[in-house]
């Protein structure tokens, strides 16, 4: 199938080589309101200035055919290149965060319905290896009900652009992933309230709130406990954070892409698949995939529209993460207030 990017700058270049060199899919356009950016970034790939519009009316007007749009514009933007998209007849595949604010995302989502088309949203955190593993785990009964999520998240990226302007930017543009990672990993955690801090170091690059605290109560009474920096001068986690995972028959945890499961009993740690007993716990490999990150995400947006089901980011369910997202901010706002998850998707 053939798709034209909208978007295409600092992480927008790097999708370029992953639709490239992907079997799915033919980057047919690029697409970028600076024309001279789409005009260069379309020489550096192989394709041609005609192969390089300002605007997605303007690729239609120039009569190109695509099936599919990869939206990796600004958050702020993603709502209107989006929706202009689905009613142009386009499958979507938009960045993350969805939208601005779950107003937005839910337009988008009504969108799809309305055009009969495919909005995934681009969850990439959830196709890489250890992601997988730890889910897979997780539904094996590993750790058996889980009761506890802990989750730290520390770098200092040296960005410049839309995020350093935002109000919550460690929350809104980055801990998406995490939110979004910990529905995908432990399905069973309905999230239903949401309480969140947020502050910003002396020394952060950004204008607004580079580190937060959110505390989550799952419809069961789990608890998840997620803390993040965007301004960390320690030691930094890897993208994916650092994560303890406790249940009723033991814990994961899932660091530097190492993860080691603790059985309660003494007598599961004889023998776990794929696992190695070290140091009285046990040291999975992690499972393997020729499809990780990115390369994941266009491979299920594929074989979605092939299928014709929704994909496993699908804009309908990515409402929950991005309503995390949105109750974490909320809550901050208010002073660390209780936020109602449900009342909020719901609200719309
Ligand atoms: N999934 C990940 O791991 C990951 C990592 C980084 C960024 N992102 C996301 O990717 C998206 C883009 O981020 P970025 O860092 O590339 O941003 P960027 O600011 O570097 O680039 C955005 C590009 O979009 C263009 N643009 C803006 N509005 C437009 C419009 N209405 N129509 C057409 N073009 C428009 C700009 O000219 C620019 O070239 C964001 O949603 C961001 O959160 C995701």
């Amino acid at each position: 199938m053939r798709i034209a990017q909208i978007g295409v700058g600092n992480w927008g270049a790097g999708w370029i080589h992953q639709i490239q060199r992907n079997t799915d899919w033919t980057l047919a356009t690029v697409i970028d309101s600076n024309e001279s950016r789409a005009r260069q970034v379309a020489a550096d790939v192989g394709l041609t200035a005609a192969d390089a519009f300002p605007s997605l009316k303007a690729m239609i007007e120039a009569q190109i055919e695509v099936d599919a749009v990869l939206v990796a514009v600004p958050p702020v933007a993603h709502t209107e290149v989006t929706v202009e998209a689905l009613e142009a007849g386009y499958h979507c595949l938009i960045e993350k965060p969805l939208a601005d604010t779950l107003d937005d995302a839910r337009t988008i989502v009504a969108a799809a319905d309305k055009a009969q088309r495919s909005a995934m949203v681009s969850q990439n955190y959830r196709f890489k290896r250890a992601a997988r593993t730890v889910r897979r785990l997780i539904s094996e009964g590993v750790v058996g009900d889980v009761e506890s999520v802990n989750i730290v998240f520390k770098k200092d990226p040296p960005f410049d652009g839309f995020r350093l302007e935002m109000d919550e930017p460690l929350l809104m543009d980055m801990s998406i992933h995490h939110l979004d990672l910990l529905r995908a990993v432990v399905p069973a955690f309905e999230p239903a309230r949401v309480r969140a801090t947020s502050w910003n170091p002396t020394w952060s690059r950004f204008d607004g709130n580079a580190c937060a605290t959110v505390e989550i109560e799952s419809r069961s009474g789990a608890r998840a406990i997620y803390t993040g920096s965007w301004a960390s001068r320690s030691s930094h986690t890897t993208w994916d954070g650092s994560w303890d995972i406790e249940g009723t028959a033991g814990a994961l945890t899932w660091a530097d892409n190492e993860v080691i499961a603790r059985p309660a009993s003494v007598f599961d740690t004889v023998f776990l698949p794929g696992a190695l007993e070290q140091h009285g716990s046990l040291r999975v490999d992690l499972d393997p995939s020729t499809q990780e990150e990115r390369q994941g995400v266009l491979a299920e947006f594929a074989a979605a529209i092939h299928e014709g089901r929704r994909p496993e980011t699908d804009a309908h369910d990515n409402l929950w993460s991005l309503a995390l997202v949105e109750a974490a901010v909320r809550s901050a706002s208010h002073g660390g207030s209780l936020v109602d998850v449900e009342q909020l998707v719901h609200s719309g």
